[in-house]
């Protein structure tokens, strides 16, 4: 077995705060941002960063819970993490972490479990500024107006030029750092964070770039915009139809709805409304043909279906016309990176007639779909089956779409 050998560099990750502001009922640490929870993000940039022991500083009780996080972010270096209990304060929290660390550390970052997303390029940029003397700490300038206030007078404003928001990592020379503990915790003081402690010993503290993904998950808003940022970075849970898009060979996708009679009002088809024929049923206006249209649309983009995009869990679509329906598909896949080749749609029916309508039908469904060529069909079944006992109407369509761009890049349609 080869024996790695051990960082210099430690970083603390506290993680025994309760999170009484988060109220998620849980130790904040162990909250899911998405399928992973605050502390495995923040570990997961801590293990993304340069090689360091790892000091994981858990409620107690959640000891257990804390060791399967490290272990699963730490892979192969599962002998760089160890985890302690911490305390009642913040403080009481880092000096437990600090009396964990191994011989050979000298450099230790202090870093907030709760700045999950933390870049790892900024663990690494605080890590590299430490010197023998002066700490480090990363900060963002303030933007918001700042006053003073007394109760909810005014009192003054306060110049914000002179002012930085600090986050962490917080980076130290080791032995100083362990000294101005110690003189914290005989004094009694509680600092608001390791770089005031670090300071009211005497020490210089120097600071570098923040980042605005280092932001503290406090507020259950705080929450909402980390689900948001991820969400927005993950690759669309459909499947990336392959290499074949990547080449400009177009995709195709074939959709099919059915829809009965016995709606009520007028009868909509094909994206024109029908006086006097029988109306359709359906959670929307019953537009077998739109729908049918947005499945191939959908399937060919991989992009899910219909049900995911406008079913019953979005119930602005309740009553909706296929203009609706086929503009949204559109920016759906125009988010995506398709524009829309063509669409030809096809329905079994006795009624209605549509000859007559088919080039109204054909331009108002071209343009809801950014004026891609759409060609509506219609025939009748013989009198066999549903559509031959008038029973209702069945659609088929195929789509044909073409990547042009990267996801999220806007495109024609
Ligand atoms: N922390 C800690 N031990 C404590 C208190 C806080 O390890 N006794 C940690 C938290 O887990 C968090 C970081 O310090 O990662 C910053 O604290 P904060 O954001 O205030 O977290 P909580 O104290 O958990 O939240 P709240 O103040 O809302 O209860
Ligand atoms: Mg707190």
């Amino acid at each position: 077995m080869t024996l790695l050998p051990v960082p210099h560099t430690a970083i603390i990750v506290v993680a025994a705060g309760s999170g009484t502001r988060l109220e998620a009922g849980a130790p904040k640490a162990f909250v899911g941002i998405d399928a992973r929870s605050i502390l495995r993000h923040a570990l997961d940039g801590v293990f993304a960063a340069a090689p360091a022991q790892v000091v994981v500083v858990a409620p107690e009780g959640f000891e257990g819970d804390a060791a399967t996080e490290l272990r699963e972010a730490a892979g192969a270096r599962g002998d760089l993490g160890r985890v302690v209990t911490g305390g009642r304060t913040r403080q009481e929290s880092v000096a437990a972490g600090l009396a964990a660390l191994w011989g050979d550390a000298r450099t230790v970052l202090v870093h907030d479990a709760a700045r999950a997303l933390t870049p790892p390029e900024l663990i690494d940029a605080v890590a590299a500024a430490v010197t023998a003397e002066a700490g480090v700490i990363p900060a963002l300038p303030v933007v918001d107006t700042l006053k003073r206030v007394e109760g909810d007078a005014v009192a003054a404003p306060v110049d914000r030029s002179a002012l930085a928001a600090a986050q962490t990592p917080q980076g130290f020379p080791r032995e100083p750092l362990e000294s101005a503990y110690a003189a914290a915790l005989a004094s009694g003081v509680e600092y608001t964070d390791d770089a005031a402690l670090f300071a009211a010993a005497g020490h210089p503290v120097r600071r570098i770039p923040g980042a605005a993904r280092a932001f503290k998950i406090t507020t259950p808003d705080d929450l909402e915009r980390a689900r948001h940022l991820l969400a927005a970075e993950r690759p669309a849970a459909a499947p990336s139809p392959s290499t074949l898009d990547r080449s400009g060979v177009p995709l195709v996708g074939i959709g099919t709805d059915v829809h009965a009679f016995g709606g009520d009002g007028d009868l909509w088809l094909a994206g024109l409304e029908w006086p006097g024929e029988p109306a359709l049923s359906g959670h929307s206006d019953g537009d077998a043909v739109a729908h049918a249209i947005v499945d191939a649309l959908l399937g060919a983009a991989g992009l899910g279906d219909i049900g995911e995009h406008f079913g019953t869990a979005h119930p602005e679509y309740a009553g909706a016309h296929a203009d609706a329906f086929l503009r949204r598909t559109r920016e759906l896949l125009s988010a995506a990176g398709f524009a829309i080749g063509n669409v030809s749609a096809q329905f079994q029916s006795n009624r209605p007639r549509f000859s007559a309508r088919r080039a109204e039908a054909e331009q108002a469904l071209s343009s809801a779909l950014g004026g891609a060529p759409v060609t509506v069909t219609a025939t009748t079944t013989d009198g066999l089956g549903f559509p031959g006992r008038g029973e209702g109407v069945s659609v088929t369509a195929v789509a044909l779409v073409v990547r042009v761009g990267d996801p999220s890049a806007s495109v024609r349609g």
